[in-house]
């Protein structure tokens, strides 16, 4: 069995890879820096030859709206044409718990787009819906941050580590296409505010966290339970607390 991961060089990416390689699947790292570029289709009839399974977890270099939006766009679309072409059997992609309630935010709308695109494509899929990522706390505290102050909307968030996100997603590739949504998430819930302070503490940046309810997250207003998973989701074992004390002193 073939796997190519698009985005195999970026966080998600190069664990999955690694995951993979330990269940004994041929798979394969693509993106620009390998010479597969999913926004021009440069290399893609190449690495997707004798592919059985794609997944993409790639990213937009910029979250500005119109660039995010072009990029999920058109590197989907190529993608999908590129794997018809190929007969991929089976699109795995990677997305955010709650996307849809996020249609504030020019991220969140791409996404959407790019499940749109795929839900409506010829090729057997499998969408993850990942909540947040514990790596992503330092990023999350850039986009709030206005001078020496974050503002956080104090919203339940259940937050989980990016290996467990590449368990998840292993065990959905080698699978059979779900054509279907699954979430996967963190084992414990957090105040937004409260994580990021946490988050901020552990890695010694002296940014004051402020609770606001109507700080934006990445343009959009956060409601109480936004950014929660169903109860269904499957949960990941990683403590925030275990990865931060592991991360912090350099894994
Ligand atoms: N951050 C979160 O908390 C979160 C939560 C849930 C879901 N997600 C989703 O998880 C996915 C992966 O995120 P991540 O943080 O692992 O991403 P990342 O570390 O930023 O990596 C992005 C990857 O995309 C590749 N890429 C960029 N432009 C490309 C192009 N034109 N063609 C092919 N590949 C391209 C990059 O390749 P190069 O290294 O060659 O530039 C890199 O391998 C995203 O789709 C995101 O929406 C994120």
């Amino acid at each position: 069995m073939k796997a190519v991961v698009i985005g195999g060089t970026g966080l998600i990416g190069s664990k999955l890879v690694t995951v993979l390689l330990e269940q004994v699947h041929d798979s394969v790292a693509a993106s620009p820096n390998s010479g597969v570029n999913t926004l021009t289709g440069e290399g893609l009839p190449d690495v997707l030859e004798g592919a059985s399974v794609v997944v993409d977890v790639s990213n937009s270099p910029s979250f500005e709206d119109t660039a995010v939006m072009e990029f999920f766009e058109t590197s989907t679309r190529n993608l999908l044409e590129a794997e018809a072409a190929a007969r991929v059997g089976h699109h795995v992609a990677l997305s955010v718990v709650g996307a849809e309630r996020l249609t504030e935010s020019g991220y969140f709308r791409a996404k959407i787009a790019q499940e749109k695109l795929i839900k409506r494509g010829s090729i057997p899929y499998s969408l993850l819906h990942a909540t947040q990522f514990f790596e992503f706390v330092k990023s999350i505290a850039d986009a709030a941050t206005d001078g020496d102050t974050a503002r956080l909307a104090p919203v339940l968030i259940q937050p989980m580590a990016a290996d467990d996100v590449a368990v998840a997603v292993a065990k959905v590739t080698v699978g059979a296409p779900l054509n279907d949504t699954v979430e996967i998430a963190g084992p414990q819930q957090f105040r937004l505010d409260d994580l990021i302070r946490q988050g901020l503490r552990a890695l010694g940046d002296p940014r004051e966290v402020v609770a606001d309810a109507h700080a934006r997250y990445f343009g959009a207003e956060l409601g109480e339970r936004t950014l929660l998973p169903g109860e269904r989701a499957e949960l990941g074992a990683t403590q925030f607390e275990d990865w931060l004390a592991l991360s912090t002193t350099g894994r």
